[in-house]
């Protein structure tokens, strides 16, 4: 496994294992045992996934020391503010059974997350928390928080995949030392990525996927990838990318595959904001 170093300088796994959209308990649980037991390291949950008690019962049972583990776990929109962080926070480290999270993201650009941050800035500088950062902060807000923190955001998790490949966000977040992540590093399935003519013709060549081509794209742009399967022989294809690289012509072919623009979410609408907003995970 390659590590990319936070700009906190913390370690962090360049690629992990994601599990949203796996509610059910059991199946959430058995998904985490496999992907620790195929050798991922990194754990990407989020209270919003209602599977924090699930990742929690895997740690539990698996006998990976602590520290080789990197969890990340985020806070939902209903919960932001100050003091609504703080609880959140608590809230997750309970149900993941632990300690202390590896890092702590803010999941939505939406509600009070200025008052969310300086509650993590808090948390982070009393040792709960490694690193912190956020999700879906394009690039004036990731600039305009990057401008006022106290504790600049390690981690922007962003949609990020062949056909969404967000070039200009990357400069942005380097300018401000940011580490990119990947959520959706396989489209989720859309746009045909597992059967892809020019992601298949590639990973041809290298006895590889298209699948395995798409997350190692990524991985040589310096993006930390998150993709998620329920399936254990998929999370070890997804895992076996690290015995190839791409050429720059085949980076720069993968490229052009940019549509410039998300066809799972547009966070720059406000029917988002709203929908996001309106969207309870609690009481
Ligand atoms: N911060 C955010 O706002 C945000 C938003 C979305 C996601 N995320 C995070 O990012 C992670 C990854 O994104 P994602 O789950 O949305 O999508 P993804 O990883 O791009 O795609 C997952 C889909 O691809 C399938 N799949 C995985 N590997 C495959 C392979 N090798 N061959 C064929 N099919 C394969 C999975 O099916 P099976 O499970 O049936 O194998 C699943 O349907 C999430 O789990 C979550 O942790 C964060």
């Amino acid at each position: 496994m390659e590590y990319v170093t936070l700009n906190n300088g913390v370690k962090m796994p360049i690629e992990g294992f994601g599990v949203f959209q796996v509610q059910d308990p059991t199946v959430g649980e058995q998904a985490v045992t496999d992907a620790l037991n195929v050798g991922y390291r990194l754990i990407d949950t989020a209270a919003a996934y209602f599977n924090e008690e699930a990742v929690g019962a895997a740690l539990k049972k698996s006998d990976i020391p602590r520290q080789d583990l990197f969890i990340t776990t985020k806070l939902w929109v209903q919960d932001a503010g100050y003091e609504n962080a703080k609880k959140a926070f608590q809230t997750s480290l309970e149900k993941l059974g632990l300690d202390y999270i590896d890092l702590y993201l803010i999941h939505q650009p939406f509600g009070d997350y200025y008052g969310s941050w300086r509650a993590m800035e808090e948390l982070y500088s009393e040792g709960k928390i490694r690193a912190i950062g956020v999700c879906n902060f394009y690039p004036e807000r990731l600039a305009d928080l990057c401008e006022n923190a106290k504790i600049p955001p390690a981690v922007n998790q962003v949609e990020l995949h062949p056909f969404f490949a967000q070039a200009e966000a990357l400069d942005n977040m380097k300018e401000y030392k940011v580490q990119p992540e990947a959520w959706g590093p396989l489209a989720e399935g859309n746009h045909n990525i597992f059967s892809h003519p020019i992601l298949s013709q590639i990973g041809k060549k290298y006895g590889k996927t298209a699948a395995q081509v798409a997350l190692r794209w990524n991985t040589q742009r310096g993006v930390v990838i998150i993709p998620k399967s329920t399936h254990r022989e998929r999370m070890e294809e997804n895992l076996n990318i690290w015995d190839f690289s791409l050429s720059q012509e085949e980076m720069d072919e993968i490229s052009k595959l940019d549509i410039g623009h998300s066809e799972i979410v547009d966070h720059s609408s406000p029917k988002t904001a709203k929908w996001l907003n309106g969207w309870k995970i609690h009481e």
